[in-house]
């Protein structure tokens, strides 16, 4: 069974396979994100349930558009209008589920809860965000920094922020696509240590560096997240804001990557929280070219697990 539950866990190869095949797909298409289906339609008489526990925009559109795009079939569920809202196990739903459909995409809380999902489903599990990683998102951030500026091995990425679900797809895929990292946050929010150790026993660079303009000196690419996640708790909102504040992107923090560093944000954005709309909507941001990505990336993930 061919799941996609972390960057670290899929191999460097079957990786790079995966972004090579979403730049053909979507060159494929004339580069148009709408329209007609694609030429080729590798999920014709498929079904691909796509649970949601938590809200999601980009993450439920893009991968509708893409299953219908390459011919297959969706049904976006609600995880609170399942049973599994409601007391059923996690391992009964995935092998009920893996009678009906042929691809099973989940958003959700605890990391358990996908991997049961994928231990017990016979057919494959996508991981599209729980508490601890979002790879989806970061197969499209690698795909949308080499379309802009080429090969990602090598280059400086700095995140800003919060060590959060996204910045710990990003240190899965330092290690994976050879890229150094550098995280500028409070060390409350410092990323996990197990993750940072991977990367740097894969050889990469990984700083910790608490001074947010001497983590930026000479970046490629600049990140930043939303400071409250779908799983923080309200309740620590001021907390979390007041440590978090000398660490947005701002015109002034940009000044201090390469010239021509890129801008990243899985959105949705705060604007003037974590980045302000300056840097947002400057000449280095490349947001928009993320969440589109979101779609070409997802479907050759899809392509990958079914091996079609
Ligand atoms: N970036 C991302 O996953 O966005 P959604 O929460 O809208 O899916
Ligand atoms: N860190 C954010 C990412 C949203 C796509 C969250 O988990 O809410």
């Amino acid at each position: 069974m061919t799941h996609f539950l972390d960057i670290h866990k899929t191999g460097k190869a079957e990786l790079r396979g995966i972004i090579d095949a979403a730049l053909r797909m979507k060159q494929a298409r004339g580069n148009r994100t709408k329209g007609a289906a694609d030429d080729e339609l590798p999920l014709a008489g498929r079904m691909v349930a796509l649970i949601f526990e938590k809200p999601s925009t980009r993450t439920r559109v893009s991968f509708d558009v893409g299953v219908r795009q390459m011919g297959g079939q969706t049904m976006v569920l609600s995880g609170a209008d399942m049973q599994l809202g409601h007391g059923e196990t996690i391992a009964d739903t995935a092998r009920v589920l893996s009678r009906y459909v042929d691809l099973i995409m989940i958003r959700t809380f605890d990391e358990s809860v996908l991997e049961e999902m994928a231990q017990y489903a016979s057919v494959p599990v996508i991981n599209g965000l729980t508490d601890r990683s979002h790879p989806c998102q970061i197969m499209a951030d690698v795909m949308t920094y080499e379309e802009h500026r080429g090969p990602i091995k090598g280059r400086k990425v700095v995140w800003c922020g919060d060590g959060n679900n996204v910045c710990t797809s990003f240190l899965h895929a330092a290690a994976q696509f050879g890229f150094d990292f550098t995280f500028t946050g409070p060390v409350q929010l410092d990323p996990e240590m197990e993750f940072v150790g991977l990367a740097r026993n894969a050889g990469v660079s990984v700083t910790i560096e608490r001074d947010p303009v001497r983590a930026v000196e000479g970046a490629d690419l600049v990140l930043a997240d939303t400071w409250v996640s779908m799983h923080d708790a309200q309740s620590a909102r001021e907390r979390r804001h007041n440590m978090l504040r000398p660490y947005q992107v701002n015109e002034a923090l940009m000044t201090h990557a390469k010239p021509d560093a890129l801008f990243m944000h899985c959105l949705p954005a705060h604007r003037g929280e974590e980045v302000t709309s300056e840097v947002m909507d400057g000449p280095q941001s490349v947001i928009f070219d993320e969440a589109e990505n979101r779609l070409h990336a997802q479907k050759a993930i899809m392509r990958y697990c079914l091996g079609v």
